[in-house]
C-alpha cells in the first residue's frame, strides 16, 4: 500500500510529540490507517536547533513542502495567523487534507479555511486547537449534530488554571507559577495571549461556532484575563468558601423571542464544592447542555506536548484513512492485533 505522506508544519513542544508518536506507533498507525504513515518533511524556522528527530527532514521552507506533489497531508503546529494562514489555504486549495491545533487562526478564518476545504472536498480537522487532549471537536461537530445545544461553559485554558490552581493551593506567586507553565509547553509562545484570555476567548469562538451551528469569531468575544486576579483576591475567595477560575461561557440566549449567542471569557469566583472547583494544573473541563442530551462534562488535559499530540494524531489517522478507505470504519486488522482473553479468565 502506497503510503500517506505527512507535511509537519511546526516542530516545537507538540511538533516533536507528534513525531515521537508517528515513530513509536508506527505499526498501529499502519494497520489503524490501512496505509504506513510518513513524514515527508518537517518545516521548522531554525533548522540548526538541535532536536530529537531525523534531521534530514528538516526544511525552513514550508511553502515548498506544503506544494511538494508528495504530500497528502499537512500537519500544522507553528501557530499564530501567518504564515499558516496562507500555508494552510494553499494545502487545502490543492486538496492536500489539514490537521491543525492553531486555536488562534480558527477564531479569525475559520469561514475561508472551510470554503477552501469544501471547494476540494479535504479534511480540515482540529482537536487539538480545544483543550489539549479531550475529545471535544468531534462531539460538538459529530455527535452532538442531531441535538440542540444550549450551553457550553469550563475551563479552556491550561495555563491560566495552573497559574490560578498554584496561587491558590500553595499561595505561589503569579509570576512563579507562570514561568513553570511556560517552561512546561503549555504557555504560548507569547503569554500573554494566554494570561490577557485571548487563548481561551479563541477556543470559546470555536466552541461555540461549532455549538450553535454559526460563526463566531475571536473579535465577538467579551475578554477578561487573569493579570489583574490577585493573591489578595484568591484569599478573599478562599474566605469566602469559594475559588478563581477563568471560564469560558458560550450560551444560546432567547429574548423577546428572537434568539441569539453570548460568547464571554472572564475569571469568577465559584463555590469550592463546584466540579470545576477541583479541576486544577492545567487540566481543563468543559460543561454542555443539549435539549435530549442533557448535561455532559468533559475532562483532562488541556495543555501540553504529549496530550495534544494524541489529539493531533487522532485526527491524522482519521484524515488518512479518509484518504485510503473514503470514510468507511477502521480495518479489520486494527480489531485483529490484541487477542481477546477466554470468558473467566482474568
Ligand atoms: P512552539 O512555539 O513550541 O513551536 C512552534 C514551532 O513552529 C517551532 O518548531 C518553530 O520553529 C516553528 N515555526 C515558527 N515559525 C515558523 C515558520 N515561519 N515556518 C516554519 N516553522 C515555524 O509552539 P507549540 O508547539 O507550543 O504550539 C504549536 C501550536 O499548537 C500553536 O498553534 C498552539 O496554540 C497550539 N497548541 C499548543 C498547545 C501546548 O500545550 N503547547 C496545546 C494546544 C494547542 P523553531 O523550533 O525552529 O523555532
Ligand atoms: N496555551 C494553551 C493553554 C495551550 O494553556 O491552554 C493549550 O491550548
Amino acid at each position: 500500500q502506497k503510503p500517506i505522506k505527512v507535511a509537519l508544519l511546526g516542530c516545537g513542544t507538540v511538533g516533536t510529540e507528534v513525531v515521537r508518536l508517528l515513530t513509536d506507533h508506527a505499526a498501529d498507525l499502519t494497520a489503524r490507517v490501512g496505509a504506513p504513515v510518513e513524514l515527508a518533511g518537517i518545516a521548522v524556522r531554525r533548522p540548526n536547533k538541535h532536536r530529537e528527530v531525523p534531521a534530514e527532514l528538516l526544511t525552513t521552507d514550508a511553502q515548498a513542502l506544503v506544494s511538494s506533489p508528495d504530500v497528502d497531508v499537512v500537519v500544522e503546529v507553528i501557530g499564530g495567523i501567518e504564515p499558516t494562514r496562507t500555508l494552510l489555504l494553499q494545502a487545502l486549495r490543492a486538496g492536500k487534507s489539514v490537521v491543525t491545533a492553531n486555536k488562534a487562526l480558527l477564531a479569525e478564518h475559520s469561514g475561508e479555511l472551510f470554503e477552501a476545504a469544501d471547494g476540494t472536498g479535504a479534511d480540515l480537522y482540529f482537536e487539538a486547537a480545544v483543550a489539549g487532549a479531550i475529545p471535544l471537536i468531534r462531539p460538538l461537530r459529530e455527535s452532538l449534530a442531531g441535538d440542540r445545544i444550549t450551553r457550553v461553559m469550563g475551563i479552556v485554558n491550561g495555563t491560566t488554571n495552573f497559574i490560578l490552581s498554584g496561587m491558590d493551593s500553595t499561595g505561589a506567586s503569579y509570576g512563579e507559577t507562570l514561568e513553570e507553565a511556560t517552561r512546561l509547553g503549555y504557555a504560548e509562545a507569547d503569554p500573554t495571549a494566554d494570561v490577557d484570555g485571548f487563548d481561551a476567548a479563541s477556543k470559546a469562538a470555536i466552541l461555540a461556532s461549532l455549538a450553535f451551528h454559526t460563526r463566531v469569531t475571536a473579535a465577538d468575544v467579551h475578554r477578561e484575563g487573569i493579570a489583574q486576579v490577585s493573591a489578595a483576591d484568591i484569599a478573599a475567595a478562599k474566605g469566602l468558601g469559594r475559588t478563581v477560575k477563568l471560564l469560558a461561557i458560550c450560551e444560546r440566549v432567547t429574548e423577546n423571542g428572537s434568539e441569539s449567542v453570548s460568547v464571554r471569557v472572564h475569571p469568577a469566583m465559584i463555590p469550592r464544592t463546584h466540579p470545576l472547583a477541583g479541576v486544577n494544573g492545567a487540566f481543563n473541563a468543559v460543561f454542555v447542555e443539549a435539549d435530549a442530551a442533557g448535561e455532559m462534562m468533559f475532562y483532562g488535559k488541556g495543555a501540553g506536548g504529549a496530550p495534544t499530540a494524541s489529539a493531533v494524531l487522532g485526527d491524522l489517522v482519521a484524515v488518512a484513512r479518509n484518504r485510503v478507505v473514503s470514510g468507511r470504519g477502521p480495518r479489520e486488522s486494527a480489531y485483529a492485533a490484541l487477542p481477546v482473553r477466554p470468558m473467566g479468565q482474568t
